[in-house]
């Protein structure tokens, strides 16, 4: 008999309702994984304010090296409330976001992918205006993720007598040719139209973006591809986000854009994403904070996060029945009125529901 196929995943379950939310995507991969027939190997690994605690870094070298051993990484959230907790007195290479930083960096991770879909269940709950529940929108954010301001050269100093404060924004042609070679290629196995995002009007790197991204076009005359200005996708997302399919756009613009676009599904812990470098490797984690306002209270939502461990099974381990699977059983849930705190809005019938609780209900519909 033919050896069960084996899948190798590093945890970093994180900070704050990190580990709640990835207990349950956990219990959702077990079942998938009994009912598909593969084995799970899980390494749990200490990132953020969790290894601060132990190591005094956010993120020690051989943690990322046993992170490369493995097939993926799921990932909960990491981060602390800044206004309070001792990790926010440390100099800001030692914060816990610097080790999220520094993961995406050493492993290559460039291309994030944040979908933002509009579940028709959750319709009441999209704050846009939708009185008739006809807003219908399924798109994808392209965010390269390891260059751009947030990884440029940076210092305060002390000029003129004045405190002052540069950080620079950098991109080669070819960060943008393979960012955008992600973007065309997720768009063919979607709706063939890419937007791609940027400041032309005032930045050189947008400039050079728009070039690039052009040229790239050439080897996908079957994808539509068109230009627009950051200000006016930000506008445009709350007033028709039914026009996009995939964005592409650069760091910083992704970062925001990203959480305006899971807010207009109706809540923000909703939206998985996934982080993949040039091999089929990648880091899957909500987009999503670590919320620790209500960390260890068995009230997060999971459902970002069991969305971005199906990502993980399409994306890095090609088990693409298995991750509808998980998709429909979230849909389901939903379907039949079990809800979140987050999630509890205007609806006949819902089913008030906690972390675990969720992450059972889904297990059941698998
Ligand atoms: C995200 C987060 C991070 C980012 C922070 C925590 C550094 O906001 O993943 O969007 O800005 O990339
Ligand atoms: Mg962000």
């Amino acid at each position: 008999m033919a050896e069960k196929k084996t899948l190798n995943i590093a945890v970093i379950a994180g900070d704050g309702i990190g580990p709640e939310i990835v207990r349950e995507a956990r219990k959702v991969l077990d079942h998938t994984a009994a009912k598909y027939d593969f084995a799970l190997q899980y390494t749990d690994l200490l990132m953020g304010g969790a290894s601060i605690d132990v190591h005094g870094v956010p993120l020690t070298d051989e943690t990322i090296e046993k992170a490369r051993e493995n097939g993926a990484v799921l990932m909960g959230s990491i981060g602390g409330d800044a206004a309070t907790s001792p990790w926010y007195r440390l100099a800001p290479n030692l914060r816990p976001e610097a080790g999220l930083l520094k993961i995406r960096k050493e492993l290559g991770l460039f291309a994030n992918l944040r979908p933002a879909y509009l579940y028709p269940e959750l319709s009441g709950a999209c704050p846009l205006s939708n009185k008739d529940g006809s807003r219908s929108f399924d798109l994808l954010i392209v965010r390269e993720l390891t260059g751009g301001l947030y990884f440029g050269a940076r210092h305060t100093e002390t000029v003129n007598g004045l405190r002052t404060a540069t950080d620079t924004m950098t991109y080669n042609e070819e960060e943008i040719r393979r960012i955008a070679r992600t973007a065309f290629e997720t768009a063919r196995k979607r709706r063939k139209k890419v937007t791609s995002v940027d400041k032309a009007n005032v930045l050189d790197t947008s400039r050079l973006w728009r070039a690039v991204v052009e040229e790239t076009a050439a080897d996908y005359p079957d994808v539509e591809l068109s230009h627009m200005l950051v200000d006016n996708c930000a506008m445009q997302l709350v007033r028709n986000p039914e026009q996009f399919d995939v964005i592409v756009t650069e760091n910083m613009f992704g970062d925001i854009l990203s959480d305006e676009a899971s807010m207009i599904t109706g809540s923000i812990g909703m939206l998985s994403s996934a982080s993949l470098n040039e091999t089929s490797f990648g880091l899957y984690e909500p987009s999503h904070g670590s919320a620790p306002d209500i960390a260890g209270k068995n009230l997060a939502n999971p459902i970002a996060t069991i969305l971005s461990a199906a990502m993980m099974l399409r994306y890095s381990f090609d088990m693409e029945e298995a991750a509808d699977c998980i998709e429909k059983a979230v849909q389901k849930a939903l379907r039949d009125g079990y809800r979140t705190a987050d999630l509890m809005g205007a609806g006949e019938n819902l089913k008030r529901c906690s972390c675990s609780e969720m992450g059972g209900v889904i297990c059941n519909y698998i």
